[in-house]
Formats: C-alpha cells, structure tokens, sequence
C-alpha cells in the first residue's frame, strides 16, 4: 500500500513527515523558470538551484567558479516557475568559508533577492557556527556530507568517499552535529550504501542520497544528467530516464536540412 501523502506546497517540515511516515523524498536539481516549471509541475518535492550549474549551465569544470550573484540569478528564475516544491539554494565557494558573518550576508543575499525557501552548504564541524547563525536568522540549512565538490582540489578525484573506518566514524560525528546545529536534512554524496544506510538509521532529519544507496530517505539528481543532456558524465550512480541530447540534436539536424533544402517555413508556416 502506498503511504504518498499530497503536500499542497512542500515545507521543510513536510520532509520531515515524509521520513517519519517511510515516503521517499524526490529532489532534482533546476537552474532555469523553464525547466523548473516541468520539474515541478511533474511533482517533485523539492529543486535544489545546485552549484552544478557551474558545470551544467556554464561549462566549468568544477563547482568552485560559480558567483553568489550568479546562484541568485538561477535561484531568481527557478522561484517565478515553481508553486509546490521547496526551494533550496547552494551557497556557492567562497561566500561562507570565511566566517559565520559572512555566511550569514550571503545566505540573506540568496534569501531576499531570489525568494529561495532554504540554502545548502557543504560541511561538518567546521561550519557548525555559520549553521547556527544562519538559523538564528530563521533560515532552513540543508547539509551536505561524502563527497563535497567544492573540496576537490583536497580530495583530488571525484571517488566514493569515507570507504576507509576513520572517514566513515567522522562522517557520522558530522552527520550527527548538523541535527544538532539545526540542519533540517541531510544531502549525502557518493558514499557507500551501508554507511549511508547507518547515518540515516541514526539522526531524525531526511537524508538524500546521491550514489548513497536505497536505504536513506529520499534522492536526488543532476536533472540534465537525469534526462540525458549530459553526456560525458557517467558515473554508475546515474539512471538516464531520456537521451536528449541525440534527441535535440536529431532535432536541430532536421531544421538545418529543412533550412537549407528551402522545405521552412512552408507557406502555412508564414504571413
Ligand atoms: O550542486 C548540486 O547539484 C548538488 C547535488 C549533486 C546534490 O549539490
């Protein structure tokens, strides 16, 4: 039987809701109004305006070059297209490593100028401070464990994370005192299933996986990755529900030859 409970506009509590009643979360990253409009209106429970846009919208080749005006701008457009999901928007590197003041400025940024319902940041205990002053403020904070790319150039490749007990022990002290902060859930990346599984067997708040496994509270999903849009990026975590980037190209392919054979606009076609 299906537990699916309609939420008329999701809210950070709405998730909460969800874990407690075993609903899965869907979350999908958009950037843009139109795709956050099909996204939405789809039902999804939640857009993340990911720092990926980085990479997907700009080209980037990591998630470190994109801006806080630049967040704002794709946060802006992602609000005017979406009635039913919440709204979470990453604050981009940069503007809140320096200290909690600093991330307190630019999640009130993000919050004022987009009409975003809640940032994300990557983290544990060294951005508990910037967690508590940012809710102080009244602002939902989604964390975010394993796999940060903004870390990269710590890291050095983009491998599943915390495989080794030491990693593993500090993933979950982290995971821990982001609900004590006040985190109201949890975004885990690429990290193995089974310690995913204890993390969110372990703390209250959702926890949304991305290459973490079937057994925490909800997933989520680069959308243009999702839909096939991307192509070079293949990692085994990916479901591609569509290939549009054949089906785009196989489409701009005809309106060339149409273009050059004369065959558009047809005389319906025109005034
Ligand atoms: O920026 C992003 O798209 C993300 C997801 C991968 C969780 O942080």
């Amino acid at each position: 039987m299906s537990v699916h409970k309609e939420f008329k506009k999701v809210t950070t509590h709405s998730l909460s809701e969800m874990k407690h009643l075993g609903e899965k979360i869907s979350m999908l990253t958009a950037y843009d109004f139109s795709t956050a409009k099909i996204v939405d209106d789809a039902g999804i429970d939640v857009i993340l305006v990911g720092d990926s846009a980085s990479n997907v919208m700009a080209g980037h080749e990591t998630t470190l070059p994109i801006t806080l005006d630049q967040m704002i701008y794709h946060a802006s457009s992602v609000v005017r297209a979406v009635n039913r999901a919440l709204i979470v928007v990453d604050l981009p590197f940069g503007s809140y490593q320096g200290n909690s003041k600093e991330a307190l400025n630019s999640t009130i940024r993000i919050m004022k100028e987009s009409g975003a319902h809640a940032i994300k940041m990557e983290g544990g205990e060294e951005i508990i401070e910037s967690i508590k002053r940012i809710l102080t403020a009244g602002v939902p904070v989604m964390g975010h464990l394993g796999l940060t790319p903004q870390s990269i150039y710590k890291f050095g490749t983009y491998t599943v994370r915390a495989k080794e007990d030491a990693e593993a022990e500090k993933l979950v002290e982290d995971a821990k005192l982001l609900q004590e902060a006040g985190c109201f859930a949890l975004v885990l990346e690429k990290i193995p299933a089974g310690l995913a599984k204890r993390v969110a067997e372990s703390i209250e708040i959702p926890v949304i996986g991305i290459g973490a496994g079937h057994h925490v509270d909800g997933q989520v999903l680069v959308l243009h990755d999702m839909i096939g849009i991307s192509q070079e990026f293949n990692p085994r975590f990916i479901r591609r529900y569509l290939n549009l980037y054949d089906d785009i190209k196989g489409a701009v392919e005809n309106y060339i030859r149409d273009v050059k054979a004369k065959e558009f606009p047809s005389n319906k076609e025109s005034y």
